[in-house]
């Protein structure tokens, strides 16, 4: 690969980085590059594979058991000896097309462990693990054998065996959504099932006390660490079940009733990598880039007709209740459920298109997203019955002229993103999938959004599962051969995919802004930014869809309202990532007595592809700080939340280049702003900084602050 730079890459004697003990050859060490971390893998006496997890002078995952059950054939667990082992250490850079920073250093110690039962069958097993100085990552190869051709998991059985019980930040394990809202309790306390029923969730299935990945806990002692799993492909999505008498979590794939089991597959396979992120500071878990590396380099080749950007769209006001995706008015967004609003009030009209689109070229937003344009919306939330071959992706409604549309984006230079909900109906979507990239490329589009709300269709797969993985796979590499970029809702996990497949721009997810709209619990708590930096947002980038300015939007809901200060939303943009970052809220939301509102100016200056990015402080749960430089202009900007809790953030400027002097702009909230008493004060305050600058600022209950640093 053009950007592919090595260092250096060695193969190394096994005997030269693992220090084999006394146990008759059966225990391996592999250490991390700094020795900090280790991995032992060891076979007991009963031939069981199993590993543990070191960091420093301490134990953090102790005596852990590997093994698999499968349909008709003798689980994978014991028995076997060790035929061989290899290693190799990696240091090498590469270059992210668009990203949080622009190269990545990966540099690893791996040992690849080659396991053989001792039975008749002989059959073989190969662990290979990657230590890193952030983490650990480890997979199961099924090599190509005489007396195994094709397998039905049942059971993936890792064992993660805690040394205490940690603080974790968790959402349970849905098969279908992870739309929950993140809990705080010590291990022994998780309890999934008491999140099972949301009202506000379209598909929801939470078979037992489980927890979703990445989930993220706190030791006693101060570390850090962040359970995941990376390049999950032709696979079922992995969730931990929690055994907290033994302080311990299992591996539970994602199933399938349809093939009663979890995943099948011919041989020879890889599974996804098992993550394990250790660090003493709790900012370096977003610094990690484990994930990404342990995924394979680009094989789609240039993405440069993807270009990072903001965006406006017909979208929050559908939420709100302003209007309507479909021109019938027969779906509820309150409960994601058919036929609660009896009129029509159709957003994506070619007026409202255009509205926005001169609102977009007049204050250097690059894109459009447009909601509700295509038929089908009339029943998108009914039964599975009359969801199959609903949707249609290529049939404007009547009161959206298309081509009048494009045409009046293109010349006022405004990019439309298409929008494509399958209401979870993926084949109906698949049989349409060609004509309708074909569509997109032949009107100029390069960027589609994807959503699959609903119970999947066929019944019996869940979003998931491994058939669900492959759909979403397969929208990913049709969409790559048609240069087309997909930003996924209801989406798979991420996991690192995106270096691979750089058209994977953005996804959901989580629980977005638009809970804030219509959630029948209060929406997302203020602390939820600080929680999802160190969770959801380690496996990749967000669609969050921040920028909301009016925060209590009374005049469409009295209920509901955004539960964070003006400044916390300009601080999203920052301390959230993503390649494309929306500006949510309304245009006229936006204008304050005819003119576009002060603090939208940090929204255009803002980046969104980034040269490099720096956690300058946070802890989870209660704050974070990012400072992020912009690729090409060398710009920076910073963005700061807290919780419920009122702080004081400094701000030390020793990322900037010496000698320089800098255009700083803060925005932040006013002395007497609160996330629910007062939420739009703000205050802007402008000043020179260089290197040695220091600022405190002060941020609200529900706050947070913003500041450009513009190059004099
Ligand atoms: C759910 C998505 O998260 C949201 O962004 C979208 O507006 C609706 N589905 C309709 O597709
Ligand atoms: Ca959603």
């Amino acid at each position: 690969m053009k950007n592919l730079k090595f260092h250096f890459s060695l193969i190394f004697l096994a005997a030269f980085i693992f220090s084999s003990c006394n146990k008759e050859e059966t225990s391996f060490t592999v250490n991390s590059p700094d020795t900090n971390i280790s991995v032992e893998f060891t076979l007991s006496k009963a031939g069981q594979p199993l590993y543990m997890v070191n960091h420093k002078s301490k134990t953090v995952i102790d005596t852990s058991f590997m093994s698999f059950d499968f349909k008709d054939l003798p689980a994978l667990k014991d028995n076997f000896k060790v035929v061989s082992t290899s290693s190799n250490t990696v240091n090498e850079d590469w270059d992210m097309p668009w990203g949080e920073q622009l190269t990545v250093n990966n540099n690893y110690n791996e040992l690849v462990v080659n396991l053989e039962e001792q039975s008749e069958a002989k059959r073989l097993l190969n662990i290979h693990f990657k230590v890193y100085n952030d983490g650990v990552g480890f997979r199961y190869e099924f090599p190509e054998q005489a007396n195994l051709k094709e397998v039905l998991i049942t059971d993936e059985n890792t064992e993660f065996n805690l040394t205490g019980d940690h603080k974790v930040w968790w959402i349970p394990g849905d098969w279908d959504i992870y739309e929950h809202l993140y809990s705080e309790t010590k291990f022994s306390e998780i309890d999934a099932l008491s999140k099972r029923n949301h009202e506000n969730l379209a598909a929801t299935y939470i078979p037992e006390n489980a927890v979703n990945t990445p989930v993220t806990m706190k030791t006693t002692d101060g570390l850090y660490l962040s359970f995941h799993e990376a390049d999950l492909t032709n696979y079922s999505g992995m969730t931990l079940k929690v055994n907290y008498k033994n302080l311990k979590m299992v591996s539970e794939l994602v199933g399938s009733d349809r093939l009663s089991g979890k995943a099948k597959l011919t041989l020879p396979f890889n599974t996804p990598w098992r993550t394990i992120q250790i660090s003493e500071k709790a900012g370096d878990l977003i610094e990690s880039k484990m994930v990404l590396n342990l995924n394979d380099p680009n094989e789609i080749g240039d993405v440069s007709y993807f270009t990072p950007m903001k965006y406006v769209g017909i979208w929050w006001e559908m939420h709100i209740g302003k209007s309507t995706w479909d021109m019938e008015g027969s779906q509820d967004m309150n409960t994601w459920t058919e036929g609660k609003s009896a009129t029509s009030k159709h957003g994506a009209t070619t007026e409202n298109a255009k509205k926005y689109i001169d609102f977009a070229s007049q204050n250097g937003i690059k894109g459009l997203l447009v909601e509700g344009w295509n038929t089908g919306w009339d029943k998108w939330l009914s039964d599975a019955d009359a969801r199959e071959g609903l949707f249609d992706f290529m049939t404007p409604y009547a009161d959206y002229n298309f081509d009048e549309v494009m045409n009046y984006a293109k010349e006022k230079g405004v990019e439309v993103i298409m929008h494509h909900e399958t209401s979870a109906a993926p084949l109906t979507y698949e049989k349409q999938m060609d004509e309708a990239y074909k569509f997109m490329k032949v009107n100029g589009i390069n960027s589609v959004k994807t959503g699959y709300v609903g119970q999947i269709i066929p019944k019996g797969e869940y979003h998931h599962g491994q058939w669900m993985v492959n759909h979403y796979h397969k929208v990913l590499e049709e969409a790559a051969k048609m240069k087309i970029a997909v930003n996924a809702h209801e989406p798979i996990k991420a996991t690192g995919k995106r270096r691979t497949y750089p058209n994977a721009i953005s996804r959901e997810g989580l629980r977005g802004q638009e809970f804030n709209a219509w959630a029948t619990d209060g929406g997302n708590p203020p602390n939820h930014i600080s929680i999802v930096a160190f969770t959801r947002m380690l496996s990749g980038p967000i669609d969050f869809t921040p920028g909301v300015f009016n925060i209590k939007f009374d005049e469409y809901k009295k209920d509901n309202q955004v539960n964070t200060t003006l400044a916390h939303q300009l601080a999203l943009y920052v301390v959230i990532y993503s390649p494309i970052q929306m500006a949510c809220d309304l245009p006229e939301h936006y204008m304050v007595d005819g003119k576009v509102h002060p603090a939208f100016k940090f929204i255009s200056d803002v980046g969104v592809d980034w040269q490099q990015s720096k956690v300058l402080d946070g802890e989870i749960g209660d704050y974070v700080t990012i400072a992020r430089q912009e690729r090409g202009t060398g710009n920076w900007f910073v963005g700061g939340v807290t919780d419920e809790n009122e702080r004081s953030q400094s701000v030390t400027f020793d990322f900037l280049e010496t000698g320089k002097t800098y255009k700083a702009t803060i925005y932040k909230d006013a002395a007497t702003a609160h996330w629910d008493n007062n939420p739009q004060a703000y205050e802007i305050e402008e000043m020179k900084v260089t290197n040695e600058s220091t600022i405190n600022v002060k941020l609200a209950p529900g706050g947070g602050f913003a500041i450009s640093i513009m190059q004099e």
